[in-house]
């Protein structure tokens, strides 16, 4: 955990952004995998980690907006759980930890909803992405599941989103560690490619290995193939052959639940053929200016296209597309080789807060999501602050099903030569993903730098583990 006056100082901002009425936030409890008592790594809840910092399951925390008074609920451990799990801090002990003062045990929730209730008092809570806290809230609020879902508050969301979108010195000191086991991961998984005919799942395994050892769990199930074509490929099944490209998408936790996401893509075997070179070079260019262009003020949706134009110049000179090049980039021409969105904010959850709703997070009323096809994707769309940290994640993918589908239907016929697109249906796809802070006057990449360019990834891949 941060030290107590963290979590006091982020309850005081909430306050002064919600007038009235109490805020409830349920922390995660455990969830079972194949029987009850078997349960999976333990996630506590980002919102109410930000708020309370407890990593223990099953708590409970309320903010009463209109006493300004916070509360902790919680069960004390009993013989029985000591005997399994060892002696454990009382609630008191732990909420003192996040300067609270009000606990209690966990039943004595209930009651105070009721209380708030029958007050006629808001009961402002999240959206949740869990059927047990749905459940629990259906239960705890005497409303229906369906009303759980459409019953979250509106200004509590803006309100978290308000705070939590701006990261202090401690938040990025914590994601830069993250960024920093990723190195770690992404170095170990260029090297074991120089090694064709090995499993994907070796390594796969192997930097989950190192996620775990150096931190916490993976941010995210790791995307790692030599299909890198498929966008979010989790199947690690295939056998490394020299002539395909691997992309590795992976990042970690640190224990405060602080994450990386990092992507890399290298040619098996460890040299790139010209072919790839061509390719993985416009890729790099369009990761490089989009970096570049971040600053305050700025909106990512430009940035977005800022690196789309550099991917339409280079496919343009790799004879892959043709004609203008702004009016390719109005077409969204683009989309063919790049269905996705630049990049999404990132924080406590990989794809930060996310589950409050996207268009809550990337966009606002200054900014409206697209609705074409691609652009619809790009998970964040708003003018850049000072504190955000966003993922900046070009790629160029050749999606045989979609070529096809375009060609057949004659889209963008104007700015792609399919004929030479078709002579790359077996090339797979490149990602390259770094993680930004926007500053006061621009931008840091975050953490130790990652080996992108095709000299550093050659280097690297030259030592094969
Ligand atoms: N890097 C995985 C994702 O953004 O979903």
């Amino acid at each position: 955990m941060f030290n107590k006056e963290v979590y006091i100082k982020r309850r005081e901002a909430l306050k002064k952004e919600i007038k009235s009425g109490i805020g409830l936030f349920m922390g995660n409890v455990d969830a079972s995998f194949n029987y009850p008592a078997n349960v999976y790594h333990f996630r506590q809840d980002s919102h109410f980690s930000y708020f309370f910092g407890l990593e223990n399951p099953g708590f409970a925390g309320i903010i009463d907006f209109d006493n300004d008074k916070d509360y902790i609920f919680g069960n004390d451990f009993d013989i029985d759980d000591i005997i399994w799990m060892g002696v454990q801090p009382k609630v008191i002990d732990l909420a003192a930890k996040a300067g609270v003062v009000n606990t209690g045990q966990y039943e004595e929730l209930g009651k105070m909803l009721s209380i708030a209730k029958m007050e006629s008092k808001t009961i402002h809570f999240l959206p949740t992405y869990r059927g047990e806290t749905v459940i629990e809230l259906s239960n705890l609020l005497g409303i229906s599941n369906a009303d759980v879902k459409s019953g979250a508050s509106e200004d509590l969301i803006k309100a978290v989103v308000k705070l939590k979108e701006i990261k202090s010195k401690e938040e990025v000191a914590e994601i830069e560690k993250a960024v920093d086991i990723a190195y770690e991961m992404h170095t170990t998984s260029m090297r074991m490619a120089a090694v064709p005919g090995r499993v994907e799942q070796e390594i796969a395994g192997t930097i989950e290995g190192i996620s775990l050892a150096l931190g916490g769990p993976v941010s995210f199930p790791i995307i790692l193939s030599q299909d890198g074509q498929t966008l979010h490929n989790h199947h690690h099944d295939k056998v490394l052959e020299v002539g395909r490209m691997m992309v590795t998408d992976a990042g970690a936790e640190t224990h405060l639940n602080y994450t990386s996401d990092i992507t890399r893509t290298v040619p098996v075997g460890g040299k790139f053929n010209e072919r790839q070179a061509e390719i993985y070079q416009i890729v790099v260019d369009a990761n490089m200016a989009a970096i570049e262009a971040i600053k305050p003020g700025i909106k990512y949706r430009d940035v977005h296209f800022i690196s789309a134009r550099v991917l339409i110049e280079g496919l343009k000179k790799a004879g892959l597309m043709k004609g203008d090049v702004d009016a390719a980039l109005e077409a969204e021409a683009h989309t063919l080789f790049m269905p996705h969105g630049l990049g999404h904010m990132m924080g406590m959850d990989v794809h930060d807060m996310e589950g409050l709703g996207e268009n809550y997070v990337g966009y606002d009323e200054n900014t409206t999501r697209a609705t074409s096809f691609g652009t619809a994707y790009l998970r964040l769309g708003k003018e850049l602050k000072p504190g955000f940290v966003l993922t900046v994640e070009p790629g160029i993918y050749f999606i045989p099903d979609l070529i096809d589908k375009f060609r057949s239907e004659g889209k963008f016929e104007d700015f792609i030569n399919y004929d030479i697109v078709e002579t790359y249906k077996d090339f797979g796809g490149i990602r390259i993903e770094d993680d930004i802070l926007v500053t006061d006057t621009g931008y840091r990449v975050l953490g130790k730098p990652i080996p992108k360019t095709i000299d550093e990834v050659e280097a690297v891949m030259s030592n094969p583990l």
